[in-house]
C-alpha cells in the first residue's frame, strides 16, 4: 500500500488528485445536510473540505457534524482543484481521526468586543486576521535581518538589563539589581555605539521597553526594535539607508506573504508604489509651516503629536523623512548642527496615512565635552556615562544610526489601526495578560 504524505495547507497545490494527510483544528464547519463543509486550519494556512454523507457511514458523519469548533483531527482526503476559484485548493475527506474534542471555544464568528478579545489573545490568535498580521510579522523580521546581513551589518545583541537612561528618564522600567538598582533598556543605542567602534557596522535586535504613560494607539510598553548603527556616516547617508531597508522590506514582504494580505484582504499596490518614490527629506522646521498651513496648530519647539504626524503624511504619498529638530526636545546624544546649534541632527520618518513615526535616529555627538555638557544640561549623572564617554577618547568618528519600531512598520504595511494587534502578547499601561 502507497504510504499518505502528511502534508501542512500551504502547500496543498501541489497535490492536486492526489490523497494526502493533514492534522490541524476544525476552524468552522457548516452543514447542507447531506453534506459538510469543514474548515480546517493547521497553522500554515485554512483548508475548506468536503464530507459526503452518501460515501460514509451515518456514524461517522454524524461525529463529524458535531464536532466542536478548535477541536484537533487529522484527515485524510483527495485534493482538488476549488469548484469556484481554479486558483484554489479544497480537500474530498475520505477519512479522519479526531484527537480532542473542544469545549465551547470562546471566539465565535460573531463581533467581539476588544477586551474581551485582548483577555481571549491566546486563542484570538487563532483567528484568520491575527494569524495573518502575526505571520507577516515573521516574515518582516527575517527580511530586516535579511537586508542588514546582506549589507555587512554584524548583528550583535545588548543588554536588557541597564544602569542608565538612553531616551530620557520619564519612561524608565526600574527593577531590583540585587543590591541596586536597574532598568530595562529603552534602546541599544548606548552599546551598538561601542560595537560599532569594534566592528564597523552593527545592529541590535531586541525588545526595548518604555514606561509609557499613555494610551494611545501607537505605544507599547514592551516592543522590538531594530536598530542599526554605521561607522563614518553623517545624517543624510543615515536617511539613505532607512530608505533602502524600508524599500526591500516592502518590495519581498509582497512577494512572501501574498496568502496572508489576501487573508487581510489588504490591496497591496499601495504599498508596492513606495518602492520606486524618493521619500521626501524636510526639515522639522518646514514640517512645522506645512502642518500650520493645513489647519494644524503647532508652535516650533515642541514635539509632532499623533494628529501633527497625520496632516504631515497627508501632504505627501510617500513616507516623509522629517530631520534637524529643535536640540531642547531630543536625546542627549544627538550631534547639534554647525550651522545651527539649536538644531540636533536628528531624523524621523513618518510613515503614510496617519500611521505615524516609525523610524527615530540620527548623527550623534562624537566631541567629548560637548557631551558632557549635554549629559549635565539634561540633569544626568556623567559617571553613569563613564563607559559611554570613553568611545569619545579612543579615535571618536562620525557616526550615525536609528531605530525601527517592529510593531508600528508592522501596523503600516497590515493596515491596522492599534499598535496591540501588532505584536502576540501585548504590554501596555493596562495589561500585562495574557
Ligand atoms: O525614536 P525612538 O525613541 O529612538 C530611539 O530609541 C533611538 N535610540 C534609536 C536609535 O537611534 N538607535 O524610537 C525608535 C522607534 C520609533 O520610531 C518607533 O517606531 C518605536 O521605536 N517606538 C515605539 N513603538 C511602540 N511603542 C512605543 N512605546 C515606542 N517607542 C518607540
Ligand atoms: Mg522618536
Amino acid at each position: 500500500m502507497v504510504k499518505i504524505k502528511k502534508i501542512y495547507i500551504k502547500d496543498i497545490k501541489n497535490y492536486i488528485d492526489q490523497e494526502i494527510e493533514i492534522s490541524g483544528w476544525l476552524f468552522n464547519l457548516r452543514s447542507s445536510g447531506k453534506i459538510l463543509f469543514p474548515i480546517i486550519r493547521d497553522g500554515s494556512g485554512y483548508l475548506e473540505t468536503i464530507y459526503l454523507k452518501s460515501s460514509h457511514n451515518e456514524s461517522k458523519f454524524d461525529d463529524l457534524s458535531k464536532l466542536s469548533q478548535e477541536s484537533s483531527l487529522t484527515v485524510i482526503g483527495k485534493v482538488k482543484k476549488h469548484f469556484k476559484d481554479e486558483n484554489k485548493c479544497e480537500l474530498e475527506i475520505i477519512d479522519f481521526t479526531i484527537h480532542h474534542i473542544a469545549e465551547e471555544f470562546p471566539i465565535t464568528k460573531k463581533e467581539h468586543g476588544t477586551n474581551f478579545l485582548m483577555d481571549n489573545r491566546h486563542l484570538w490568535i487563532r483567528s484568520k486576521k491575527q494569524f495573518s498580521i502575526l505571520k507577516i510579522r515573521s516574515h518582516l523580521i527575517k527580511l530586516i535581518r535579511n537586508f542588514f546581513d546582506n549589507n555587512g551589518f554584524l548583528n550583535i545583541d545588548t543588554p536588557i538589563f541597564t544602569s542608565n537612561s538612553c531616551e530620557g528618564t520619564t519612561t524608565l522600567f526600574e527593577t531590583n539589581y540585587f543590591d541596586k538598582k536597574a532598568y530595562l533598556t529603552q534602546s541599544g543605542q548606548l552599546y551598538n555605539e561601542a560595537n560599532m567602534m569594534a566592528f564597523n557596522k552593527v545592529y541590535s535586535f531586541g525588545p526595548t521597553f518604555r514606561a509609557e504613560k499613555s494610551k494611545t494607539r501607537r505605544h507599547l510598553t514592551e516592543f522590538w526594535m531594530v536598530e542599526p548603527e554605521i561607522a563614518f556616516c553623517g545624517l543624510n547617508e543615515n536617511m539613505d539607508w532607512a530608505e533602502k531597508l524600508i524599500k526591500y522590506v516592502l518590495n519581498n514582504i509582497i512577494l512572501e506573504c501574498n496568502y496572508e494580505f489576501e487573508l487581510l484582504n489588504k490591496d497591496v499596490n499601495k504599498l508596492k508604489s513606495f518602492v520606486n518614490k524618493t521619500f521626501p527629506r524636510i526639515t522639522y522646521s518646514e514640517a512645522v509651516e506645512i502642518i500650520n498651513k493645513n489647519n494644524g496648530n503647532m508652535n516650533w519647539g515642541n514635539d509632532f503629536g499623533a494628529n501633527d504626524e497625520t496632516i504631515l503624511s497627508n501632504n505627501f504619498n510617500s513616507p516623509v523623512f522629517v530631520h534637524r529638530f529643535p536640540a531642547s526636545i531630543k536625546a542627549f546624544y544627538m550631534k547639534l548642527d554647525n550651522k545651527d546649534p539649536k538644531l540636533a541632527l536628528g531624523m524621523d520618518l513618518i510613515a503614510p496615512e496617519g500611521y505615524g513615526e516609525i523610524i527615530g535616529g540620527g548623527e550623534r555627538e562624537t566631541d567629548y565635552n560637548k557631551l558632557v555638557k549635554k549629559i549635565n544640561e539634561h540633569n544626568l549623572s556623567k559617571n553613569d556615562f563613564k563607559w559611554y564617554l570613553d568611545l569619545r577618547k579612543f579615535g571618536s568618528i562620525q557616526h550615525a544610526g536609528f531605530g525601527l519600531g517592529v510593531e508600528r512598520f508592522l501596523c503600516w504595511i497590515c493596515g491596522i489601526q492599534h499598535v496591540r494587534e501588532s505584536i502576540p502578547f501585548p504590554r501596555t499601561i493596562n495589561r500585562l495578560d495574557p
